[in-house]
């Protein structure tokens, strides 16, 4: 009942979460539209009140006159809107998703018992969790020392930003090490995550507080705090569609499972940022389909590295595997049928292998603590359940996602069997 609860606040936590997220986004995405669409004010007295770009919209049967000044309004309206809660319930929301789905069960969610790295492979459960948040933590410190460190004056952005790609990098590679593949994922994407409100709540909000002080008391507001606030704001653009994808590939295990995760990953990051980069120049007036062009490339790559050794497997037995497989009683019935008829309906010794490790958590009412339904709506309590989801079970024994943190003891000779299974 406990585990029902857990997935149900899960569940309910996950919705706050991608609403927030589609808030904070779509603001952002908004903003960097609004500037980049900005024309010349036409009226000469906009110009004479310092405004230096305006766009007019039309939206919902309405129609809008948006104005930017070049520095401030000669007086500030009293009830500026501000935008930081978007920012802070997403990643609030997302954390407190983290802790609960990850923290609370580090030993297979977080740890990585096939790491090359000795220290890693060995950590205990709340030892993975001090080292989760200590990675997070040391993202952002990284981050905003790079940025302070390279262009204090935000006159040096180019190196900057060249600097935060290596960081990802080297925070791809550091995460699939350390951590397992879907962990892995998302805290590569929460490392950026965590930067994109880091930089809202430390510096963006923080800046304009002290420029729209010093405007109240008739001083010129030091220009690095707007300086400063854009820079940060550029950089949580190309930030958006990284992390975006990062956060839903930790769906597939496909990706995050593959040996070269970490690879995988970069092509996802580099290909987001380019293909925001189009929309940003577009908004600008500029149409420039190298950009999306290079990031689907980049995404062919990772197609191309994230394809499984043994992919030249018979096309027609992948395929009903993968019809078979969308866990559909009702249909179900037509291939127990044929299972039964080539098979005898006698469990083989592999079949036996994935039904002892795996049927824990794979079944109707999982025995395994912690778990109240089938994970993945995956049941692999009968011979004939296992042979319908052949293909799968190959693919997630084979790059070691499963058994999940290998909690089951699965052998390597079970393992080495299972992949070159061919029933
Ligand atoms: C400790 C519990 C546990 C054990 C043991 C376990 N699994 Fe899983 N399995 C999970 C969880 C949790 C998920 C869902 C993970 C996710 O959403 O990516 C999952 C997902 C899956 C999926 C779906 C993956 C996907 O990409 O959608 C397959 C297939 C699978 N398991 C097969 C197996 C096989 C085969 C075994 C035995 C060799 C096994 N599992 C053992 C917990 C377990």
């Amino acid at each position: 009942m406990e585990a029902y609860f857990l997935d149900f606040a899960n569940l309910l936590l996950r919705w706050l979460h991608v609403i927030a997220a589609i808030a904070w986004i779509g603001e952002s995405i908004y903003f960097v539209m609004l500037d980049n669409s900005l024309r010349s004010p036409k009226a000469d007295e906009d110009k004479q009140k310092g405004v230096f770009g305006e766009m007019w919209a039309v939206h919902g049967g309405g129609f809008y006159h948006n104005q930017k000044y070049a520095s401030a309004p000669a007086k500030l309206p009293e009830d500026l809107h501000w935008s930081f809660w978007k920012s802070y319930a997403t990643w609030l929301s997302g954390f407190a998703l983290f802790v609960l789905l990850y923290m609370a069960n580090p030993s297979f969610y977080l740890v990585n018992p096939g790491s090359d790295w000795e220290w890693a492979a060995n950590l205990s459960g709340w030892q993975a969790n001090v080292v989760a948040l200590l990675f997070l933590l040391g993202g952002w410190v990284i981050y905003n020392e790079l940025c302070k460190r390279i262009s204090p004056n935000m006159d040096r952005d180019g190196i900057l930003s060249l600097a935060v790609a290596v960081m990802m990098v080297v925070v791809a590679y550091l995460s699939t090490q350390i951590f397992s593949g879907r962990a892995a994922f998302l805290l590569t994407g929460a490392v950026m995550a965590t930067a994109m409100s880091a930089n809202v709540f430390f510096w963006i909000i923080p800046g304009q507080r002290r420029m729209v002080k010093a405007m109240k008391a008739g001083e010129t507001p030091n220009p690095l705090d707007g300086k400063r606030g854009k820079q940060r704001s550029v950089h949580n653009t190309y930030f958006t569609l990284p992390v975006v994808l990062l956060m839903i590939s930790n769906h597939y295990s496909f990706a995050y499972s593959h040996d070269l995760a970490w690879v995988i990953m970069t092509l996802f990051i580099f290909a987001g940022a380019l293909i925001r980069q189009f929309f940003v120049l577009m908004h600008a007036g500029q149409i420039k389909p190298a950009y999306p062009a290079a990031g689907v490339a980049l995404i062919l790559v990772a197609i191309w590295v994230g394809a499984p050794a043994s992919s030249v497997d018979d096309e027609a037995t992948t395929a009903s595997a993968e019809t078979s497989s969308a866990v559909s009683e009702t249909e179900a019935s037509e291939s127990a049928a044929q299972v039964a008829a080539s098979d005898g309906g006698a469990a083989g010794h592999a079949e036996q292998i994935v039904i002892d490790r795996c049927a824990q958590c794979h079944a109707e009412s999982p025995s395994y603590d912690g778990f109240s339904a089938p994970p993945a709506g995956v049941v692999l309590e009968t011979p004939e359940q296992v042979l319908r989801q052949v293909e799968q079970i190959k693919q997630v024994v084979a790059n070691g996602y499963m058994p999940l943190g290998n909690v089951t003891q699965m052998t390597d000779e079970e393992r080495t069997e299972i992949a070159n299974w061919s029933p």
